[in-house]
């Protein structure tokens, strides 16, 4: 199989996953707010991820499923929450309005609450035999010292002096955290331990600061339409970016050398590697 092929295997299982998640218990309003954002696109980066590295490490990518869901369920939380009028106020996410524009905002706070709870709800009733491991490893990382950490940078600096330092920290956290999760927990999920799981580690990390690298670029050269975001906010809300701190030339190189450092992150795997390889590269010609 192609690259373009096992990815779109991936996202095809995932998305089945997803689609038919019974959310028991849910009022219709919740539940139909919890599919909107959870159900209207986005390229499942997060939960292919866990599914390939999971596959990497000789595990059952099938058994992953409801990880790789739990994944993209915290991933849209996040999104939902990140568009809030008292977070970045937008407007538009995945080419449609957002949560709160629907919804109104107290439904689409709620509905981040309950894809998180949910997400980890899915995770403690799954009777994979590492399941609690791999749940560490991506609650960790949505929680205070990963994609929280990073949020709470970027909201309390808007308008602060560029400071590459600082850039770095808001970048591992509100991104990377949950681009590595996949890694760790795929891995984990197939019963790697030490070095392996650490090299995925490694590689997770290395994309996650590339992909957001390349969020922020996109944000001042990416088309809207295929974005399916409102583009240039971040300079008008005085964002703290990678570009804004050393240019956008320099953004691009320092994309490329992190990329550099996520393939060679997964070379202990060999040829093994070279779809999760691949994957890396494609993300410095993404387009949405
Ligand atoms: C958007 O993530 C938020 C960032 C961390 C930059 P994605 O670009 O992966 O969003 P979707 O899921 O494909 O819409
Ligand atoms: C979003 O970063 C990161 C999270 C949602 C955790 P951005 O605020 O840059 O993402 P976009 O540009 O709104 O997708
Ligand atoms: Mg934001
Ligand atoms: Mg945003
Ligand atoms: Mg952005």
């Amino acid at each position: 199989m192609s690259e373009t092929e096992t990815l779109n295997a991936y996202k095809a299982q995932l998305e089945a996953y997803l689609k038919n998640l019974p959310m028991a218990g849910a009022p219709d309003r919740l539940r139909e707010a919890m599919r909107y954002s959870l159900l209207n696109g986005g390229k499942r980066l997060r939960g292919c991820l866990l599914l390939a590295a999971c596959e990497l490490g000789g595990g059952d990518a099938e058994a992953a499923l409801p990880f790789a869901a739990a994944l993209e369920m915290i991933h849209a939380y996040s999104l939902i929450h990140d568009d809030l009028p008292a977070m970045d106020n937008d407007t538009l996410r995945r080419g449609k309005p957002t949560n709160h524009v629907v919804f109104g905002e107290a439904l689409a706070i709620l509905a981040g609450d309950a894809l998180l709870t949910h997400a980890v709800e899915i995770m403690a009733a799954s009777n994979h035999p590492r399941a609690f491991p791999a749940l560490g490893e991506i609650i960790r990382a949505a929680g205070v010292g990963g994609m929280l950490a990073g949020q709470t940078l970027d909201v309390t600096n808007e308008g602060a002096e560029p400071d590459i330092h600082l850039v770095e920290e808001i970048h591992r956290g509100k991104t990377a955290a949950l681009l590595t999760a996949p890694l760790t927990a795929g891995l984990i999920l197939a019963g790697a331990e030490g070095a392996r799981v650490e090299a995925g580690r490694k590689y997770g990390f290395h994309l996650g600061m590339a992909f957001q690298i390349m969020d922020d670029l996109l944000d001042l050269e990416g088309d809207p339409a295929l974005m399916g975001k409102t583009l240039g906010k971040d300079q008008a809300e005085g964002k703290l970016t990678w570009p804004a701190c050393v240019g956008i030339e320099q953004a691009k190189r320092d994309a490329e050398k992190h990329i550099g450092q996520a393939v060679e992150a997964l070379a202990l795997f060999g040829e093994k590697a070279a779809f999760l390889q691949a994957l890396a590269l494609s993300t410095l010609h993404r387009v949405q």
